[in-house]
């Protein structure tokens, strides 16, 4: 049966959050794997669980997902703790549904987080970078399905997906802090299994510098809604041909070291948006 996306649906789930917060935030934040502590600079939080935003996806971890909203760097600000990902079981669709939410609640600037692989042979884990494209070469598409005009066009581009001036703006930032910020391309992959070094090997010579399993649902939604979208992967590990026996276990411990660096720079970036 073809499932449809309903306007009605969204705005239900964006009215009952800004009857919470009152104020519309402009700037939106989605946490990665272990990113979570940008959320101590954030001032006069007030947190909804997911599971009371009416119509909204529920978590299959054990650990619920919260928006909290407040000020950072001077601007209203929502953060989603958690996001939701295909090997979940969600369907692509399913998956676009909270950047529409954002949306309607106004959000003009998406801020993303991932934790990633690092493909690029000048990629080390432990780095931070910025993600300059996408590869989704895995058939799936967010905006698959009815096309909702409220929202956007049926057909849209996504050469611009990951904002140039938002870039400028980071690039300019880690300068000034003092960090070494990488840029690459970001290749999509289902998981929830790592890659195969072979599939590796493919994907280095496809021209991917990272590889993950988030991400491109958001940002590709972000495009077809007009949210400028700026995206940041911390390598967590080599690649599966880098290393020997690659189980995954230092992908939480690598970001969390990473976070505060990460925070100090996201801070700058949204003191220095307009
Ligand atoms: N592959 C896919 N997803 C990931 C990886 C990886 O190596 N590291 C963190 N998320």
């Amino acid at each position: 049966m073809l499932k449809k996306k309903i306007f009605e649906n969204y705005k239900k789930s964006a009215d009952y959050i800004l009857e919470k917060i009152k104020t519309r935030p402009e700037l939106a934040i989605i946490l990665g794997t272990g990113l979570e502590n940008l959320l101590d600079e954030m001032e006069n939080k007030l947190e909804i669980d997911y599971r009371d935003v009416p119509n909204f996806l529920v978590s299959t971890s054990n650990s619920e997902g919260k928006f909290i909203f407040g000020k950072l760097s001077g601007k209203f600000v929502i953060c989603m703790t958690k996001r939701f990902h295909y090997y979940e079981g969600y369907d692509f669709d399913e998956l676009a549904m909270p950047v529409y939410v954002l949306k309607l609640l106004g959000v003009k600037n998406l801020i993303l987080t991932n934790a990633a692989g690092a493909v690029n042979y000048n990629f080390y884990p432990g780095d931070i970078c910025l993600i300059r494209d996408h590869i989704n070469f895995a058939g799936v598409s967010p905006t698959r399905g009815n096309n909702l005009s409220e929202f956007g066009e049926r057909f849209y581009p996504i050469d611009n997906l990951y904002d140039k001036e938002l870039r400028r703006i980071a690039k300019k930032s880690a300068l000034e802090e003092g960090i070494d910020l990488k840029e690459g391309v970001y290749f999509f992959t289902v998981g929830p299994f790592f890659e195969s070094p072979s599939e590796i090997r493919a994907i280095r010579s496809l021209g991917g510098d990272l590889v993950g399993m988030s991400t491109i649902t958001e940002t590709l939604t972000a495009g077809h809604c007009g949210i400028r979208v700026l995206a940041f992967s911390v390598a967590t590990n080599y690649s599966s041909d880098r290393i020997e026996n690659m189980d995954g276990s230092e992908v939480e411990d690598v970001a969390r070291e990473v976070s505060p660096k990460l925070k100090n720079l996201i801070v700058k970036i949204i003191g220095e948006l307009e």
